[in-house]
């Protein structure tokens, strides 16, 4: 293995420690930082998801509150119950936990998330306050993929960054940042449209992967020495498996850690990393309560 394995797992739990001390000043006041979630259905990935989000909430002193609506509710009684949790003064950050049952309107609903409380950085709002670069919550993943590359040392100014997916939770805001001028990065954006998706990411200094294509990235498509990132989670069949499943990322990583220069394991890359930026926002957004009150 050539590539320098860059280590989630461990930048995550460097992070939570430096929160523990703001929760506990929060705590002297008064105030526990509290997340609530909205889990609509039972997708399997999603309530994981969820179980990790709360139980890594309770590891840090914070509370976390769940509300579980069947997969047929309509989003009159989704919209609801974001409107309790906007309400609510113990939540300082709501998360409605995407995708959401087919035929109702994610956008509607991320819409009623209040401003204040979008701890995931979804709302229009933070969106075009992040695209102009106004202070605002920065969606969790993209935030935790920006400062992974920050602190292993990885050289983004005038660095070609190729961004391989278009989604609004990953593939956009991640090319909006890596475009600011605090990054410096020259981005292209890759999707389905594509042509030659090889020419694209060969050029790549640094190489995100957010398709959620299985193993997408082979090592013909990567240049030799590049940063590669995988955001992508995908469970694939494996009989070989108890669970009948295993994960994998966009990118070939047995393959691609031959070739690149850096690279972030799936599972132990991106993913701690995107829960520990959800605790982070969530600590922000009850400080910032704190300081209206
Ligand atoms: N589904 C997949 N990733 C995310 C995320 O970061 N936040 C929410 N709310 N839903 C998701």
């Amino acid at each position: 293995m050539s590539a320098k394995l860059l280590d989630g797992k461990k930048l995550a739990e460097e992070v939570r420690v430096g929160l523990g001390p703001r929760v506990r000043a929060l705590a002297e006041l008064g105030v526990v930082p509290g997340l609530a979630v909205l889990l609509v259905g039972e997708d399997p990935a999603s309530v994981s998801y969820v179980t990790a989000k709360e139980k890594a909430c309770a590891d840090l002193g914070m509370r976390s509150t769940e509300v579980r609506l069947p997969a047929t509710a309509g989003e009159d009684e989704i919209l609801a119950v974001v409107r309790r949790f906007n309400a609510d003064p113990s939540v300082h950050g709501v998360l409605v936990q995407l995708p959401l049952p087919e035929g109702v309107s994610e956008a509607r609903v991320i819409e009623e998330i209040s401003p204040e409380k979008d701890v995931d950085g979804f709302t229009p709002v933070n969106v075009g306050r992040m695209v102009i670069g106004e202070p605002c919550f920065l969606p969790c993943t993209p935030h935790g993929v920006l400062k992974l590359i920050e602190v292993s040392g990885i050289r983004t100014a005038g660095a070609h960054a190729v961004v391989v997916g278009r989604s609004n939770i990953v593939g956009k805001p991640l090319a909006t940042l890596l475009a600011r001028k605090s990054v410096n990065a020259t981005v292209t954006v890759c999707h389905t449209g594509t042509r030659d998706l090889a020419e694209h990411t060969r050029r790549a200094d640094i190489l995100i992967a957010c398709a959620g294509t299985p193993e997408l990235i082979k090592a013909d498509m990567v240049k030799p020495g590049a940063c590669v990132i995988d955001v992508g989670v995908n469970r694939v069949d494996d009989p070989s498996r108890a669970k009948g499943w295993r994960l994998v990322g966009d990118v070939d990583f047995d393959a691609v850690k031959e070739v690149a220069g850096s690279i972030t394991p799936v599972p132990g890359g991106v993913g701690p990393m995107t829960i520990t930026m959800l605790l982070y926002n969530t600590v922000e957004s009850a400080e910032r309560a704190r300081a209206r009150a």
